[in-house]
């Protein structure tokens, strides 16, 4: 066969050689004023909120909508940040703040700061060292507690492992009370100082995530069962036909009672929104009581969870700790939410955000700008200990 209108060798490599160095990829390798400093070092960040965008640079997407996304058109979600700023720091002028107190103690667990890691799932999204990394960033800011997720991607035994710090469970109840006692042994076991179980319902699917057409997206991120089926209407009973996982919807307060009794650790219950619900919580053996909405991932056109803390707080009267998360990202978050009633508070997405841009040091850093301001607000409001922080430091304006 004749071969002269083959292409030479040399014109091949030449073509392939003109591909690449039209490709972007190369393009922005020879860009001379190229900077470097578009993913920043992380001590050029100063606040919480800038890791996020850190974050968003260094993951895939989908793992950054899973984590960004609210409940259904996400009222909650923005209703959470909105709070803070309905409410005004009233300040002391004539106080002495020459050392600001702290530490504090919260069902046995001693902390510097009344700052705690919330229980967020699946950390090997944000980095390849996943719950280990969080685990180790929150002990080496001053013995942060972690509150590890019941769906981490590690193994709890290689959680523990990692690191000395305190360590709570967080627990999605479980139907089978062989396997629940089995879980209840092994947490007790691996040092966990106390159990948080989640009850709230994530009744909701997340429509961020469909208008982004994740079409591998499973559960709660379906789409609603119409008249005209969908992958939606595949449930038609027990809880994902409401579009709720089925490690919800069906538990009771008996239940609760019985997971106690297997404890020797207090327990928690997460996800309180009403006073009335945190009444039934102490009437029924929890041992504190932890406002959150799931980081407005649960239902929406619930309420903001700075919102309903004083109701909460009203309710429990002292009897028992209250926990709070949703929304924080400053130290005069913080303050906000201790002025209100709360003995300590959860960091969910910043600690993502820290673990994502710079594994464990990332972790560790977004809880000391967090205890730094904290500090900050509480000298500036004239508050120098935990005991001064009360009621008269805010004024709210909940609309
Ligand atoms: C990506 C993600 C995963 C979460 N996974 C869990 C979980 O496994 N268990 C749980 O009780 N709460 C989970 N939460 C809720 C957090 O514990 C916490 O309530 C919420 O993140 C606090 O709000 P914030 O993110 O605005 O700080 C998750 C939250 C996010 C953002």
């Amino acid at each position: 066969m004749k071969r002269s209108s083959s292409m030479s060798r040399r014109a091949a490599l030449g073509g392939i050689g003109g591909a690449f160095a039209g490709s972007a990829l190369l393009d922005a390798q020879q860009d001379p004023f190229r900077d470097h400093s578009r993913v920043p070092g992380m001590d050029e960040l100063t606040t919480v909120t800038e890791f996020e965008a850190v974050a968003f640079a260094k993951m895939p997407r989908d793992f950054f909508m899973y984590m960004a996304h609210g409940g259904e058109g996400e009222f909650t979600l923005r209703r959470n940040r909105e709070a803070y700023d309905w409410v005004e720091l009233v300040p002391k002028g004539v106080v002495d703040v020459s050392t600001v107190q702290t530490a504090t103690n919260v069902l046995g667990t001693p902390m510097a700061f009344p700052i705690m890691t919330s229980p967020t799932s699946a950390h090997i999204q944000l980095h390849r060292e996943a719950e280990a990394a969080t685990y180790r960033g929150s002990q080496a800011a001053s013995n942060t507690p972690y509150i590890v997720s019941d769906a981490a991607t590690l193994p709890k035994e290689k959680i523990a492992a990692a690191a000395t710090g305190p360590l709570w469970f967080q627990l999605y109840p479980k139907r089978d009370m062989d396997v629940m006692k089995a879980w209840t042994e092994n947490v007790q076991a691996l040092g966990g100082k106390a159990v948080v179980m989640t009850v709230d319902q994530q009744a909701t699917y997340y429509e961020r995530t469909t208008h982004d057409r994740h079409l591998t997206a499973a559960g709660p991120s379906e789409p609603p069962a119409g008249p005209r089926g969908g992958r939606g209407a595949v449930a038609t009973r027990g809880p994902r036909a409401y579009r709720v996982p089925d490690y919800r919807l069906w538990y009771n307060w008996k239940y609760a009672e019985q997971v106690k009794a297997m404890l020797k650790v207090p327990m928690v219950a997460k996800g309180i929104l009403t006073g009335e619900d945190a009444e039934l919580c102490i009437e029924h053996g929890f041992d504190a009581v932890y406002v959150s909405n799931h980081g407005g991932r649960s239902m929406d056109y619930g309420p903001s969870t700075l919102e309903v803390l004083p109701e909460i707080v009203d309710a429990v009267k002292g009897r028992v700790p209250v926990l709070f998360d949703s929304g924080i990202r400053s130290g005069s978050d913080i303050l906000k939410a201790l002025a209100l009633g709360a003995n300590a508070v959860c960091i969910g997405r910043g600690a993502r955000w820290g673990l994502a841009a710079y594994g464990a040091p990332g972790v560790q850093r977004i809880h000391e700008i967090l205890q730094g301001e904290l500090v900050m607000a509480m000298a500036q409001t004239g508050r120098p200990t935990l005991a001064s922080i009360d009621r008269k430091l805010v004024k709210t304006n909940f609309r």
